[in-house]
């Protein structure tokens, strides 16, 4: 593949996926288009802003003319597709931004691709789309049961990319990873946030009683596999990414507190998230036998180096909580707090 459009290429994993792809495949020319949304962060680009290999677009994956125009420009071969509004709580604050850009932008991406003839277009999507799961682990031909607006439009996206393989012989992939964590997440996230309120002597807002079960998966493990089935993923196929590490919230949150060495005492148990999915778990069985994908990180080690990370990188994270991230603070979690004494 000569050229590679990423989009949503300045968010948490997709700046991690171009940072790795261009220094991977050097003669593979990436251009990022992004819409620079609160998440967005040219700062997360930075690595990469000199390599001759690299450009950046800022647009929205929903007008067409955009897209149409940079396919033609940079003679896109390969589309891979990480713009998405991707905060549930924001989801169930404001719904319409997610089936703006997770469905309606993504189409506009897929019909861009098919008229314009892109050989492939890999689409980045998530484990929530399966819904929540008491026992057992999600397989890739389970229903699918979105129980937030968030997993909803990233379900309702899914639903396209197929229509677009299945009428029109576009060669799509999908992947549904499990919760990811690493350096660079906007800290609205779980692990970004708990890190960083804990390193100001915050209280840590956890949702319900802290039993809710996540997979937890390395951002650097996510990108191997991504890479992995674009290059060599079956045409119309799906494949789930785990991180082959359940844990429950209070788990992770007591894991960071012990890293940051800061005391149990900053955890306060807020009012829950309406729905909120108990558990989500998948098997990797597929991506394994197929791919031969596994992950390489442990969930320990991955953790103490992302807490690390947003140690050493105050400068990338303390701007950020400014301005509206405090406005999203206030509405998210001010009520909350104060009901539980905080
Ligand atoms: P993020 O919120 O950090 O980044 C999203 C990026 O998309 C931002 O740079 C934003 O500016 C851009 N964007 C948003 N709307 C756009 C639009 N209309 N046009 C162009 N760009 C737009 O998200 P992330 O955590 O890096 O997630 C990337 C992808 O991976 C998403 O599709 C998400 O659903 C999926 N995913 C995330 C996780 C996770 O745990 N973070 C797990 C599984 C799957
Ligand atoms: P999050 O990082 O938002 O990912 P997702 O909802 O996509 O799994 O949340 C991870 C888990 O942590 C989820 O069960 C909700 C919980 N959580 C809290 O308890 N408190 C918080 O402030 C946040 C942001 C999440």
């Amino acid at each position: 593949m000569k050229t590679i459009l990423v989009t949503g290429g300045a968010g948490f994993i997709g700046s991690a996926f171009v940072r790795r792809t261009v220094e991977k495949y050097p003669d593979t020319t990436i251009v990022v288009l992004d819409k620079l949304t609160y998440a967005g962060n040219l700062d997360n680009l930075l690595p990469v802003h000199d390599a001759p290999n690299y450009h950046f677009e800022r647009g929205d994956i929903a007008h067409r003319q955009t897209v149409q125009q940079i396919i033609e420009r940079y003679g896109v071969e390969a589309i891979v597709n990480f713009a998405a509004e991707t905060h549930v709580d924001r989801s169930i604050l404001e719904p319409d931004a997610f089936i703006q850009t997770d469905v309606v932008g993504l189409y506009v991406l897929l019909d861009a691709a098919r008229q314009m003839g892109v050989q492939r277009v890999h689409h980045v999507s998530t484990d929530e789309v399966y819904g929540s799961v008491a026992e057992g682990f999600f397989r890739e031909g389970d229903v699918l049961e979105p129980n937030s607006p968030y997993a909803a439009s990233k379900a309702g996206g899914e639903m396209m990319v197929r229509a677009y393989h299945v009428t029109y012989g576009l060669h799509t992939t999908v992947t549904r990873g499990s919760n990811t964590f690493g350096p660079y997440q906007y800290p609205e996230k779980l692990a970004p946030f708990f890190i960083t309120e804990a390193l100001d002597d915050r209280p840590l807002p956890l949702y319900g009683d802290g039993m809710q079960v996540r997979d937890w998966l390395y951002v650097d493990d996510h990108c191997d596999a991504i890479d992995a089935v674009l290059h060599r993923g079956a045409p119309g196929a799906i494949y789930n990414i785990g991180g082959e590490h359940e844990l429950h919230n209070i788990e992770v949150t007591r894991f960071i507190l012990r890293t940051l060495g800061k005391p149990e005492s900053l955890i306060r148990h807020v009012a829950d998230r309406p729905g909120h999915d108990r558990r989500y778990a998948l098997t990797n069985d597929k991506i394994r036998a197929e791919l031969s994908w596994t992950p390489q990180h442990t969930f320990e080690e991955a953790m103490v180096a992302t807490v690390r990370w947003y140690q050493a990188n105050e400068w990338w994270w303390r701007k950020i909580k400014t301005g509206e991230y405090l406005e999203y603070y206030k509405r998210q979690y001010a009520e909350r707090l104060a009901g539980a004494g905080g």
